[in-house]
């Protein structure tokens, strides 16, 4: 149990309050001289009709609020305020990472829970740029957390498979395609066509409706339309296949717009059996004036579907798939208002689910000092922000022989590089709350003394070395015997296990708010205080061999913890460098 439980368990025990309400009542001062855990007793006037400072005094002199590990307790104001004996609180800390090890914050809160995350969802034949690399980290990150957290996860790619620049493509295609650089580079072929029939409609707009025609043949199921869009496909997923590979993230399903497309008749059926479908300059449309929201359009004047229709359409399919407790949109705030609309008119339509559905949103990409090839529409594409990462990574760990071990293979030092460089592009990513902006730039996200994944990795490697240095010299950890780990009460020891043993309340955090950051912040703070203290005590020498034991199983605790947040992120550490 990580000591907040603890606390959470003495107040339940003295008020009455349930484990929950107590758990979640319990604050951090904001000074260590106000105490480690701070109750606010207000919360208790109600009932007891009391003020809330009589409360603290009374409870703070409550013995059941004593245990071993509590070393005073100290109303201040409407505040119980607990101070934490740091020996044994640094012996409970350590002990609880090591014996869960790399499963360390593991909770049941979602035991018989099914959550979708449904993130990445690139359009086929478009190139996968730095926006989609915002949902895939994030949403990456976030199936992590919930499955650490207890959650059965379905990870969901919406691809954008559907609509009608797929008759533009196939128009194309039999027009100009090139089917060997098809084969090579399929995302580059299909844009440069795609471009084309742009600029060739402008002079010839018989174009657009052969494009259409095609793209009517493909919906009614035409064989020869069918294969060229399934090709289209198949080879688009390929491209972004690697990409998913390089940052480490995989799929349940990829069921994209398409595979709603024929469930929409039944959409409109159920809204017009319902008497919400209304007739609207042609179209078909939801009024949502009770939402203060705009009207959703479900069919155009044309008779065909739109992105929204697909979208209410994926959501009861969800629903009678997988009976889902979330389900979860990793998307741009930009389509905010898109998915009030669709969630909006579920709840107009009674689905209770309805209230289950989130979006969680992203803010912009931006760069400060790095130059891209950009290609149509100035995006950046993602592949090329890892290469540069990764390159501009094994050029600094070259040059840099206090952070290289020197008798490294060229192997091995090109692995590390590009594990570091994808960790510093994904750290960016993690690193803020998520609808900022995001601002990329070299000299910050490669800094190894930064907030950064190549500090993190760094300091991971540096204590793995520790750990290997101590077993040549054959020093054992001290975490089997637990006495040896109360010897941990200097204040950086303290503040070393205080910061792993907030890792799991982070991750709590982390998954509530939909804000992996707070673990990026967490394992960061973790490395910082580890540093401090790496810094400014020799661990291996001394004659002490209890208290290096001890300092040696604070390292391995340590190097559990950073493995086990990186790893919410979406961030491999390596083991030397
Ligand atoms: N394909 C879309 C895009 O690239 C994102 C799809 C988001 N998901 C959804 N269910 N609408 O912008």
């Amino acid at each position: 149990m990580d000591f907040k439980s603890e606390v959470a368990l003495l107040l339940s025990n003295a008020t009455g309050l349930s484990m929950d309400t107590a758990y979640s009542s319990i604050e951090i001062p904001p000074q260590s001289d106000m105490g480690d855990y701070a109750f606010p007793c207000f919360l208790l006037s109600k009932t007891l009709r009391k003020a809330p400072p009589v409360i603290a005094q009374e409870l703070a002199a409550d013995p059941k609020l004593s245990a071993e590990w509590v070393e005073k307790v100290q109303a201040a104001g409407g505040y119980v305020n607990f101070f934490v004996h740091r020996g044994h609180f640094s012996k409970v800390a350590v002990s609880n990472v090591l014996s869960a090890g790399l499963s360390y914050g593991q909770a049941q809160d979602g035991t018989g829970k099914t959550v979708i995350v449904e993130y990445s969802s690139p359009n086929i034949a478009k190139p996968f740029h730095v926006g989609h690399a915002f949902t895939t980290i994030l949403g990456h990150s976030l199936s992590r957390i919930y499955e650490r957290l207890g959650y059965s996860v379905v990870r969901m790619n919406h691809l954008g498979d559907y609509g009608t620049q797929f008759g533009k493509l196939i128009t194309a295609f039999r027009l100009w395609g090139d089917e060997k650089a098809l084969a090579e580079t399929p995302i580059k072929e299909l844009l440069r066509i795609y471009v084309k029939f742009h600029e060739e409609e402008k002079i010839h707009p018989e174009l657009s409706q052969d494009a259409r025609e095609n793209f009517k043949r493909l919906e009614n199921g035409a064989p020869d339309e069918v294969a060229l869009w399934t090709t289209f496909r198949e080879l688009s997923l390929k491209e972004f296949a690697i990409i998913y590979e390089r940052l480490g993230v995989s799929f349940d399903n990829y069921n994209g717009e398409s595979f709603y497309s024929d469930q929409i008749p039944a959409v409109v059926d159920m809204l017009t059996e319902k008497g919400l479908l209304l007739e609207s300059d042609g179209a078909k449309v939801v009024m949502l004036d009770e939402y203060k929201l705009p009207p959703c359009i479900i069919l155009k004047s044309d008779g065909t579907t739109i992105y929204a229709s697909r979208d209410i359409a994926s959501v009861l399919y969800r629903e009678a798939a997988y009976h889902f407790f979330k389900n979860i949109y990793v998307v741009g705030s930009p389509q905010a208002l898109h998915f009030r609309q669709v969630f909006s008119v579920l709840d107009k339509a009674g689905y209770a689910c309805a209230a289950d559905c989130v979006h969680v949103g992203f803010g912009l990409v931006k760069f400060k000092d790095m130059k891209f090839s950009t290609r149509e529409g100035n995006i950046v594409v993602l592949e090329e922000l890892l290469n540069e990462s990764v390159a501009k990574t094994l050029e600094i760990i070259k040059a840099n022989a206090e952070i290289r071990n020197t008798d490294m293979s060229e192997d091995e030092v090109q692995d590390i590089a590009t594990k570091v460089g994808i960790g510093a592009v994904i750290y960016t990513y993690v690193k803020s709350g998520r609808e900022r902006d995001i601002i990329f730039s070299w000299e910050e996200m490669l800094d190894f003394e930064g907030d950064t994944a190549p500090y993190l990795i760094y300091t991971y490697a540096r204590a793995r070395s520790i750990l290997r240095k101590a077993a040549d010299q054959g020093i054992v950890s001290a975490w089997a015997q637990d006495a040896a780990l109360a010897l941990l009460s200097d204040e950086e020891e303290y503040a070393v296990a205080r910061m792993i043993s907030d890792l799991p309340d982070a991750i709590k955090k982390a998954q509530a708010s939909h804000e992996p950051f707070m673990i990026a912040r967490q394992t960061a703070l973790i490395a910082r205080t580890f540093n401090r203290f790496y810094n400014n005590t020799p661990i291996l020498s001394g004659s002490d061999e209890k208290r290096k034991s001890a300092r040696l199983a604070l390292c391995e605790a340590v190097c559990t913890s950073i493995s086990v947040g990186t790893y919410l992120l979406g961030i491999d550490v390596v083991e030397r460098m």
